[in-house]
């Protein structure tokens, strides 16, 4: 069973993959301006609470109950219980729409990295458009559009067809390191131009005064951009965890990858916000800040060669960021055909199933694609957005207003934050943190500590804390 099924050759491969699930679009987009938007350092401190109170235990937890009945996500809620089964379809389900929008952003990620380096060769990258202009461009060229994602859902392919330790982790072993480096160019070449301070104010001066005037709405932003940045919630980290063996010790890796997740998207705060600024760009939220703004800092505001040098590295290690997070949710969706394979007694074809999987996302993604990420038909693209189809014209719900926000909240809006809720209720009321522990000792010479804290946190507080992320999601989408 192992074998059909694959483990990981080493703790530090293991460890780039996980934490290459972690960082991802939402450590690079989401965290700076959000940290900003809600009180800077005061954000970072509810943020780490988050962490090490909901983040570890929920990491913990899902690695714990992976590794143990060695199954992905179906396979795992089906061996503790018949009518827990669902909640891994739910997990399965999740990383299948996030990936179909996931890869159409990854594919647009592509666009610009090819378009700053076909300008360090001297060609025209952007069709001689500004920021704004193009992405509007860009985003309603349908055959465009869809070429890249395809591109980008065929490297998944690649990777992931490849196997645990052969593809993705002899991928992210590289990636990784790489990415780190390039981020480390970048805060370093941004912290050098005149004018960054005020970015670096923006993202970390603490305002506490927010924690007593808009508490709520702190917690619901750091709570939610917390479980998403650690890929939990949808049993990612329980198929990851499936392939580790029982000589790796959870008890660190539960602390190692939130941390190192953590110390990325703070870096991104103190590479993006800082470039914003120092070039004049005002600090905007959600896909503007990638493509439009970002995008303008270095072919406009930078400029000339170092423009399209730093231009290039940055959508580089965007691109490497979002692949070792997309792979992440291909394999969650690849695991459950293998291991449903494997239980009919058949030897499982991880190449055909990634990729008979895969094509079925991308078909589910091709409206994300073509609707000009919210402009709709009115706005020049082929498609319209789902609010069109519904009939609905007035006070837009965000649930509606384009097919990747559609996506998102059937995902990341409802399924996931459940999920994560089930789980540490299956875990502290159901089966018992015991459970968890026992998956733990099973390392010679290793502990759980805190173990008291930790039942606390699966009983009573992450529980708690994914409803109020469920409520603030249902609010922010409807
Ligand atoms: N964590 C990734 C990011 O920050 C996204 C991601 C990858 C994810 N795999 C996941 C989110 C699984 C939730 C669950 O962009």
């Amino acid at each position: 069973m192992e074998e059909q099924r694959g483990q990981w050759g080493s703790t530090f491969g293991f460890l780039m993959a996980a934490i290459g699930s972690a960082v991802g679009l939402g450590n690079i987009w989401g965290f700076p301006y959000k940290m900003g938007k809600c009180g800077g350092g005061a954000f970072l401190l509810v943020y780490l609470l988050l962490v090490i109170f909901v983040g570890f235990a929920t990491m913990l937890g899902e690695l714990a109950l992976g590794r143990k009945y060695g199954r992905g996500a179906v396979g795992t809620y089906a061996a503790i219980g018949k009518k827990w089964t669902w909640v891994g379809y739910m997990g399965v389900a999740s990383g299948f729409f996030i990936l179909a929008f996931y890869s159409v952003l990854g594919g647009m990620v592509l666009r610009y990295m090819i378009g700053f380096i076909m300008q360090i060769f001297g060609g025209s990258g952007f069709e001689g458009l500004g920021g704004g202009d193009f992405f509007g461009s860009f985003t309603t060229n349908a055959a465009g559009m869809m070429a890249y994602y395809a591109i980008f859902m065929a490297v998944n392919i690649i990777i992931v067809a490849g196997g645990i330790e052969g593809g993705i982790e002899k991928f992210t072993k590289i990636a990784m390191p790489a990415l780190a480096a390039i981020l480390i160019v970048v805060i370093i070449y941004v912290a050098c131009q005149p004018g960054a301070g005020e970015g670096y104010k923006f993202a970390f001066v603490p305002d506490f005064s927010i924690l007593t005037t808009d508490f709520f709405t702190v917690l619901k932003t750091a709570a939610g951009q917390m479980f998403f940045s650690l890929s939990l919630g949808m049993g990612c980290m329980i198929t990851y965890g499936s392939y580790l063996g029982k000589e790796q010790n959870l008890e660190s890796n539960m602390i190692i990858i939130p941390i190192a997740d953590t110390c990325f998207a703070i870096c991104a705060a103190m590479a993006v916000l800082p470039a914003c600024a120092a070039f004049g760009q005002e600090y905007g939220a959600g896909p503007g800040l990638l493509f439009i703004t970002l995008h303008e800092v270095f072919n406009v505001g930078m400029g000339g060669f170092i423009g399209n040098l730093m231009g290039f590295l940055f959508y580089f290690l965007v691109f490497l960021a979002a692949i070792t997070s997309s792979i992440s949710l291909l394999e969650v969706c690849t695991a459950y055909l293998i291991d449903k394979q494997i239980e009919k007694g058949k030897e499982p074809d991880r190449k055909k199933l990634t990729i008979t999987i895969a094509a079925i996302i991308f078909l589910v993604g091709i409206p994300v694609a073509l609707d000009g990420l919210g402009a709709g038909r009115a706005g020049g693209a082929v498609l319209d957005i789902p609010a069109t189809f519904l009939g609905v014209t007035e006070n837009i719900p965000m649930a509606i207003d384009c097919w990747l926000d559609f996506y998102d909240c059937i995902s990341e809006g409802i399924m996931m934050p459940l999920g994560a809720a089930i789980m540490s209720i299956i875990i502290g009321w159901v089966i018992g943190t015991k459970v968890v522990a026992d998956e733990v000792a099973e390392t010679p010479g290793v502990k759980l500590r805190a173990v008291a804290i930790m039942d606390i946190c699966f009983k009573f507080i992450v529980p708690a804390i994914m409803v109020v992320v469920l409520i603030a999601q249902i609010q922010d989408f409807f």
